[in-house]
């Protein structure tokens, strides 16, 4: 076994953590360095982990166009879970919507609150302010991840919407991807963060699991290689 190999093993093991913290804190510091280019490293029981570039610019970019079609029909509160530096709760401010972004990256809501836009620290699992008042939630950018166990996720998402409310999600390339896995944010030197529950779902797995989370997939597309479904509460 090599020496990386064994020092990866022990990190699998540590107790799990949330989207890149921890360990050398790669996550935070993309953000505040402006890297473009991280690694997720995903665990792969039985064989070696693998590591897959992810483009760390967009979370720092403005929202472009294919994002802010998101927004197109919201008229009311909007709440991005896991907004990063802010990216989205700026387009939906900019839209004179009310918008909160909710992150547990205090790195993350430090650069959004100093640009001015209306966040919090915190994870959506913990209470928030107008809980089942929201218009609109977003989970992009991978964010249906969050936690590691996307049912969950779009439960919690169920409570805190509004009746009439919707759920915004960016799903996996891949229309049948269902999988959940531990995973580790690393830098291009090397640095890995702690280990954390995440997962990637397709349109497929989004349409089995609505239902059981109190809500209906209303629409779905495809817009610049990346895909988008709407869910209304049930
Ligand atoms: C892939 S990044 C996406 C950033 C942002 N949505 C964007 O598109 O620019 C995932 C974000 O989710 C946040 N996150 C992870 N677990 C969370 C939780 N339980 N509650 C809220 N945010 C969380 C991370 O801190 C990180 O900022």
């Amino acid at each position: 076994m090599t020496l990386l190999a064994a020092r990866l093993d022990e990190e699998w093991a540590a107790p799990p953590s949330t989207f890149g913290a921890g360990g050398a804190e790669p996550y935070a510091a993309a953000l505040r360095n402006n890297d473009n280019v991280l690694y997720l490293r995903r665990a792969r029981p039985g064989s070696a982990s693998e590591a897959s570039p992810i483009d760390a610019g967009r979370w720092s970019a403005d929202a472009d166009d294919t994002d802010q079609r998101l927004l197109d029909g919201v008229t009311g509160p909007v709440l991005d879970i896991g907004c990063g530096p802010g990216r989205m709760v700026r387009a939906a401010m900019g839209r004179g919507l009310p918008a909160l972004g909710i992150d547990v990256s205090a790195t993350a809501v430090r650069m959004a609150a100093d640009a001015g836009l209306t966040v919090l620290q915190g994870s959506v699992f913990d209470p928030m302010p107008r809980e089942g008042a929201w218009a609109a939630a977003l989970l992009v950018d991978g964010n249906i991840g969050i936690g590691g166990d996307a049912s969950a996720l779009l439960t919690r998402c169920a409570e805190l919407l509004a009746p009439g409310g919707a759920l915004l999600v960016e799903l996996s390339h891949d229309a049948a991807r269902d999988e959940s896995y531990l995973g580790m944010i690393e830098d291009s030197a090397g640095g890995r963060s702690a280990v954390f529950p995440w997962a990637e779902i397709g349109i497929h797995a989004l349409r089995d699991r609505a239902g059981a989370a109190g809500l209906v997939v209303a629409q779905d597309w495809r817009l610049d290689g990346r895909w988008f479904a709407r869910l209304l509460r049930a």
